[in-house]
């Protein structure tokens, strides 16, 4: 009886079966946080001045044509840096959702449809787009050259004085806009909790998960199939695929995804075929010079990592999803005639029962977890 009374109740919880293949497939969501990796392409990656740089661009709406729209009026820290909204809005209304930033530094293609190849190629993209910041190279380059302490930190970061050259001084901003936001890690969660007291074998930990993640992870990665595409450390293969979300933006107007994504690449100055590629040797450009263009691409999307998901406003690529449990809904009763893939369907109706839905969900949310506050930025030049 005494005893009893010392028992923490978190230990309270009961452990699943779980085979050695599915612990096996556990470790692979792990660990977290994963090492920090840099941009071969990119050289001021993981450098602490570029970092501190992008962060000042990051907020600074004078990037903007209207000098009223910084890369943080879409992309805000208090919202997972999301903006909150099902679709994003620049000078226009836009027609695709504002993604997440956590994470970013790990893609290797970047975008819902994928058309950028690097992430600084894919930062420069919301200056130029007339929809978006409607900016443009000339100023970007007034401004990091009539601002004292933009300029400043721009030699710090860049080891030489802002030069003449518009473009490259684009490319160069958003290099320093890309070191920064490779910083974006997501915290820990109590899934990571699990996932490394399971392969610890440390069960007595491991039992503090609760029966319905338990439950609604056994269908992610079993009979559901999820983890095919949502695979990895971040719940993303990094790669394309269509699990029968409309693509009409309007009557007669389709986004073609993927396929759209690829004609844009292929034509971008800014990719890593091109001239701004820091990495001499172009092996970092093997992804792009042999990636083909097939009509099956067309209403494919990236597939979006899964940690922080139960945090965002809306879902898919045009955040035509309002919740995690419509989301779900959406698995258990796609119409396979929606989906136009080639060979074996990944995504099929798996028909869940209510039960089985909240399970899922409750997983989902297993993901989320609150991030520390932000500190104010550093000063550019101390
Ligand atoms: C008007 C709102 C808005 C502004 C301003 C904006 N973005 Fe975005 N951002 C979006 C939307 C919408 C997408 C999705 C675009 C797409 O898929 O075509 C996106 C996508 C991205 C991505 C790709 C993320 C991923 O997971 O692939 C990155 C990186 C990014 N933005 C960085 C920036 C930076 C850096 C700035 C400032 C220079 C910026 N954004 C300004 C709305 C915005
Ligand atoms: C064929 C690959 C594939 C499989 C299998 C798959 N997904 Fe997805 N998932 C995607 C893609 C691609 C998207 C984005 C689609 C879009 O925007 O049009 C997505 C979107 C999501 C989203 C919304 C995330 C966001 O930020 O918008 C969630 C949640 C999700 N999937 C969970 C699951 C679950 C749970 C399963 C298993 C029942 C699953 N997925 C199976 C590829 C897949």
């Amino acid at each position: 009886m005494l005893l009893a009374a010392f028992a923490p109740p978190a230990l309270a919880q009961e452990l699943l079966d779980w085979s050695a293949d599915e612990i096996r497939a556990i470790g692979r969501h792990g660990p977290w946080p994963p090492s920090p990796v840099r941009d071969p392409s990119n050289r001021v990656s993981g450098a602490p001045a570029g970092i501190v740089l992008g962060e000042h661009l990051f907020n600074d709406p004078r990037l903007s044509g209207s000098r009223r729209m910084s890369c943080a009026t879409c992309h805000q820290a208090g919202r997972d840096w999301g903006d909150g909204r099902a679709k994003g809005v620049g000078t226009v209304a836009l027609d695709r959702r504002t993604p997440t930033l956590w994470n970013v530094g790990y893609s290797h293609w970047f975008g819902w449809d994928g058309a950028g190849d690097s992430l600084w190629a894919q930062s420069i993209r919301p200056i130029l787009d007339p929809r978006e910041m409607a900016g443009s190279a000339a100023e970007v380059g007034r401004l990091l050259r009539g601002d004292k302490d933009l300029a400043c930190g721009y030699q710090r970061a860049f080891g030489a004085t802002v030069g003449t050259d518009d473009e490259r001084l684009l490319v160069d901003a958003a290099k320093a806009l890309a070191a920064f936001q490779a910083t974006l890690v997501s915290p820990r969660t109590s899934f990571d909790a699990f996932r490394d007291a399971l392969v610890a074998g440390d069960l007595g930990d491991a039992a503090r998960y609760p029966l319905p993640e338990q439950r609604g992870l056994k269908l992610f990665i079993g009979a559901g199939n999820c983890d095919t595409c949502h695979f990895g450390p971040r719940f993303t293969n990094g790669e394309f695929g269509d699990v029968g979300i409309g693509f009409f933006v309007r009557p007669g107007e389709v986004d073609s995804g993927r396929l759209g994504g690829l004609a844009r690449l292929a034509d971008s100055p800014f990719n890593l075929l091109g001239r701004y590629n820091d990495d001499m040797s172009g092996a970092n450009a093997a992804r792009t010079r042999h990636v083909q263009r097939l009509h099956s691409n067309f209403g494919e999307f990236r597939v979006p990592s899964l940690r922080q998901v139960g945090r965002a406003a809306a879902y898919m690529h045009d955040g035509s999803v309002a919740t995690l449990e419509e989301v779900v809904r959406h698995y258990s009763e796609v119409n396979p005639d929606r989906l136009h893939s080639d060979g074996t369907p990944l995504v099929r109706p798996l028909g869940l029962s209510p039960q089985q839905r909240t399970d899922l969900v409750a997983f989902l949310r297993s993901l989320d977890a609150d991030p520390p506050p932000r500190p104010a930025p550093p000063p550019l030049c101390p």
